[in-house]
């Protein structure tokens, strides 16, 4: 695709974030991000003098519509460069699509891996700047015996194959594997609490996604069980499920990410307060709103060089760029298309806010295929910075 024909007009991208259905509640958050870049950059006076101007449609966390809306903003409406999807399942239903057109997806979700794209830069964490990270603190911390519970689609299913080896690789064991729909509601929950009370794993292992993550932890909570004995651990419930679970019952729990809203630094300081003063002082930023936000501050810094939205162009001119983004500094890996990030390991404290327990030193680079990796190279790199 290329728009260069007129100098005037705005650069035109399309976003993709659910505004309803069951994971409304943390894509909302991804477009939050997206559009406040989108507007820092337009205020700023654009990028080589143009503004970025966004075609976004609600694909309704559906992945046949994610699939057909990427279809509508490539053949339709003449754009190239596609922000959005959090769900693995609906970016699998925009890939064929992108690589077919040759557009270009920018994805700011942790998912699975095993996926290399060349019409997609990644952006979230793979699972080695994630689930080695949470499974080496979990095994250290509570112990080897996980129970699983999950939504019942691609992401749940495979990361569950990766920390069913990461535990193994500790001597541990996996007492339990289920899985509930993505609309599950408290009822779905009530067998899987009864088995976990049973079996009385170290740790349960969390991907239920969405708006089913609340239901989860408050029928724990209501279940009694004590998350310093036994926490859930999880990957995708951030700051914004929390704000469905409440603070209370979501004490306690563990999430492994590379970006918490509670970290101190400037650069985040910065993006947090600008983010709630565009959006209201209630909202909270979140490992996937941050990924959403800076990725469209590395496509404007990509198009900047190539002057041109031609995806091979601007594909170039991604790879090996950096961006002082609010986790740390971030590079496009040229090997891969994911992205070097920071990982960390949280524990909810106070006012549902994360308190880091641990994280790494360095920008971890992305291996989506796990190749080499081992729990043993995360340890070996890793700050252990507070005792349980
Ligand atoms: C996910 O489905 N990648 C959270």
């Amino acid at each position: 695709m290329d728009n260069t024909a007129s100098t005037e007009a705005p650069w035109r991208v399309g976003i993709l974030f659910s505004q309803t259905g069951v994971t409304a509640g943390i894509e909302r958050t991804q477009m939050q991000g997206t559009l406040l870049a989108i507007e820092e950059i337009n205020a700023a006076g654009g990028v080589l003098g143009r503004e970025i101007e966004a075609v976004a449609y609600d694909p309704a966390s559906d992945s046949a519509q994610f699939g057909a809306f990427a279809e509508r903003l490539l053949a339709e409406d003449r754009v190239g460069v596609i922000f959005g999807c959090y769900m693995s399942s609906t970016r699998k239903a925009v890939l064929p699509v992108v690589e077919r057109r040759n557009g270009l997806l920018l994805y700011p979700t942790l998912y699975e891996g095993f996926e290399c794209s060349r019409n997609v830069i990644y952006t979230g964490a793979a699972p080695n700047q994630n689930g080695e990270q949470l499974a080496d603190y979990l095994t250290s911390s509570y112990g080897n015996r996980f129970y699983f519970v999950g939504s019942n689609y691609i992401y749940p299913f495979e990361s569950n194959r990766i920390m069913r080896d990461l535990v193994q690789q500790r001597a541990g064991k996996v007492l339990g594997e289920r899985y509930v729909s993505l609309d599950a509601t408290r009822k779905s929950f009530a067998a899987i609490i009864r088995d976990i009370r049973r079996k009385e794993p170290d740790v349960v292992f969390s991907t239920v996604v969405g708006s089913g993550t609340a239901h989860l932890y408050q029928a724990y909570a209501d279940a009694g069980f004590d998350p310093r004995g036994m926490p859930i651990a999880s990957l995708t419930t951030s700051e914004a499920e929390i704000a469905e679970i409440g603070a209370e019952a979501a004490r306690g729990h563990v999430t492994a990410a590379p970006y918490f809203a509670s970290l101190d630094t400037p650069a985040n300081r910065r993006f947090v307060a600008a983010y709630q003063a565009r959006f209201g002082a209630d909202q909270t930023t979140n490992a996937s709103c941050e990924a959403a936000y800076f990725q469209v501050h590395l496509f404007a810094r990509a198009l900047a060089v190539a002057g041109s939205m031609d995806t091979d162009l601007l594909r170039s001119a991604m790879l090996g760029l950096e961006y002082d983004a609010p986790q740390g500094r971030v590079r496009v890996d040229p090997d891969n298309n994911h992205t070097y990030l920071w990982p960390k390991v949280g524990r909810v404290g106070e006012a549902g806010r994360f308190e880091v327990v641990a994280q790494s030193l360095i920008a971890v680079k992305p291996e989506p295929y796990l190749v080499d990796h081992s729990i043993a190279d995360w340890s070996r790199r890793q700050l252990q910075s507070a005792a349980m």
